[in-house]
């Protein structure tokens, strides 16, 4: 019954921009280009485009078939999605261990990355406002006091609520008339204030020095020194690609959900990923960097988490037409982050729809109250110590990195392995090009999870012995700050809370064949 009440995608372009808009978001803007300047610019390209082709293409494919199969059934959510697909081969009660784990860190990753990408959405509009008023205009004031002074204002937590309550009513209203909807209009404003952005670094001329040019800075992320290649810059840009995809965290499967029984995937896929890559290495590497580098030179680029918040301050303050293009970056980064936020907003409302039967209405309004108390560590620490951000850092690195990446495996493992053939002519339905036999078993079932086994098993050898990845440490994050530990902590707790729910989750509607361990429930 519940099933045949589910939403669905209104069109096939309000899909695929609620799709790219849920990949493109602060990862392609803010993230990217100081992920891409301190891995070493154009010696970073080589492994990212690796991971792209070997472990993120294919694990696209892998997770809109996920969501597309658990749609059919009423899923929204992780866990009994990978459970019906590992049941397929596994006995009930192995496949409850996979959909368990798998839903589990679906559901701490949905919690925990937004409890301080909503805090950055919050910044982005602070900082259009403070471009548009004048607020870091003041050349007498280092841009740095400017941002420290603002994180560290409590006032300015206003903008973080204004953005979840708007990011609350638009999932209120549902797939259609509210992600969909938004998606509309901000999608296409990514792109026209990305254009806009890349005309005037262009033009830009040589303001500071004859040898700093835009240009240059190009040349910085296009030329590979393969000097600066090493496994660290490898390991950042592997989970650069699952982070920017939206991979690993649940939220392209909770989109799947909302396909039709013969809905195409390849093609949809793949167009995402373009959409993605295009807003990522073009409009992200052709902004930032060239901008950064004209008036900073090559130590501006060099510049890590404040290269948005810090560097381009400085610049938009000093050019012509700089409090414009200023509020065109900062609304360009708050669209973007606004449509992947609404994604994981909208896969715990999901949650709450099919685990606890409340309506859409009264889930917006649980969520928002939880993103709230779960995003308040994340802003006042700063405030009661200046730029203190070792609880987001904590958090940031345990969820927005290892997590995506075991997530990842267990994924495709389950699709590629267990369930194996079959997966391919799921994803073949209704496709409009059908992957091929030799893709599907050289590239599902055998690079994208040997490569992330590698990747795995790499990220913690590497920090084991004491390596860094951007700028974390095991060291640095488990040692010192009560804020940090803090952070683990909670880290850990809403693992297992996720993992407990996910399992009762499962149980809830597939108790009596786990019991049984023999499939009862099917579905065509
Ligand atoms: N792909 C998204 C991005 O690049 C990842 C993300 C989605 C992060 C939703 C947070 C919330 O920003």
């Amino acid at each position: 019954m519940s099933e045949s009440k589910r939403e669905s995608w209104g069109s096939k372009i309000g899909l695929i921009l609620a799709m790219a808009g849920n990949a493109i978001g602060l990862g392609n803007f803010w993230r990217f280009p100081y992920v891409a300047a301190k891995g070493g610019g154009g010696a970073f390209m080589l492994p990212y485009f690796i991971a792209l082709i070997f472990i993120g293409i294919p694990l696209m494919f892998v997770e809109w078939n996920l969501g597309k199969t658990g749609g059919r059934y009423g899923h929204g959510t992780l866990g009994p999605m990978v459970y019906l697909e590992a049941r397929t081969k596994l006995k009930p009660r192995f496949a409850l261990g996979w959909g368990a784990a798998a839903g589990g860190l679906a559901f701490a990753v949905v919690i925990l990355v937004n409890s301080y990408y909503n805090q950055i959405i919050g910044w982005t509009l602070g900082y259009s406002w403070l471009s548009l008023t004048g607020g870091y205009a003041d050349v007498g004031k280092s841009t740095v006091d400017v941002f420290l002074d603002y994180i560290g204002n409590p006032v300015n937590m206003v903008f973080w609520i204004a953005a979840l309550a708007a990011l609350g009513f638009a999932v209120r209203r549902g797939i259609q008339k509210g992600i969909e909807a938004w998606a509309r209009v901000m999608m296409p404003l990514i792109y026209v204030f990305g254009i806009a952005l890349i005309i005037r670094t262009l033009t830009l001329g040589t303001p500071v020095r004859p040898d700093w040019s835009p240009l240059k800075g190009l040349e910085f992320i296009w030329t590979p020194d393969w000097k600066n290649l090493n496994f660290g810059s490898a390991l950042s840009a592997a989970g650069q690609i699952f982070f920017t995809l939206s991979l690993g965290m649940g939220i392209i499967a909770n989109y799947a959900s909302y396909l039709k029984p013969d809905d195409d995937i390849v093609l949809s896929s793949f167009t995402t990923i373009s959409l993605n890559e295009f807003a990522e290495v073009i409009l992200g590497g052709t902004i930032a960097i060239p901008i950064a580098f004209a008036f900073l030179g090559p130590d501006g680029i060099g510049a890590s988490v404040g290269l948005s918040f810090i560097s381009l301050p400085n610049v938009f303050r000093t050019m012509v037409g700089g409090s414009f293009f200023g509020a065109f970056w900062f609304l360009l980064l708050f669209f973007a982050g606004f449509t992947s936020a609404i994604a994981m907003y909208n896969y715990l409302v999901a949650l709450l729809e099919e685990d606890m039967g409340v309506n859409r209405s009264t889930g917006a309004l649980i969520v928002f109250g939880l993103y709230v108390l779960v995003g308040l560590p994340v802003g006042i620490e700063p405030t009661l110590i200046r730029g203190s951000t070792a609880y987001l850092d904590a958090v940031d690195f345990w969820v927005g990195n290892v997590f995506l990446i075991v997530l990842g495996l267990i994924e495709i493992i389950v699709v590629g392995w267990v369930v194996g053939k079959k997966g391919l002519d799921q994803i073949n339905r209704g496709s409009y090009w059908k992957l091929p036999g030799w893709y599907y078993r050289w590239f599902v079932q055998i690079s994208a999870p040997l490569l992330i086994l590698v990747f795995l098993v790499g990220y913690v050898l590497y920090l084991y012995q004491g390596g860094s990845i951007l700028g974390n440490s095991l060291k640095n994050i488990a040692s010192g700050s009560p804020w940090g530990l803090a952070g683990q902590f909670v880290v850990f707790l809403v693992l297992i809370l996720g993992i407990i729910q996910t399992s009762r989750s499962i149980r809830k509607t597939y108790g009596s064949e786990i019991a049984a361990n023999a499939i009862q429930i099917v579905k065509e």
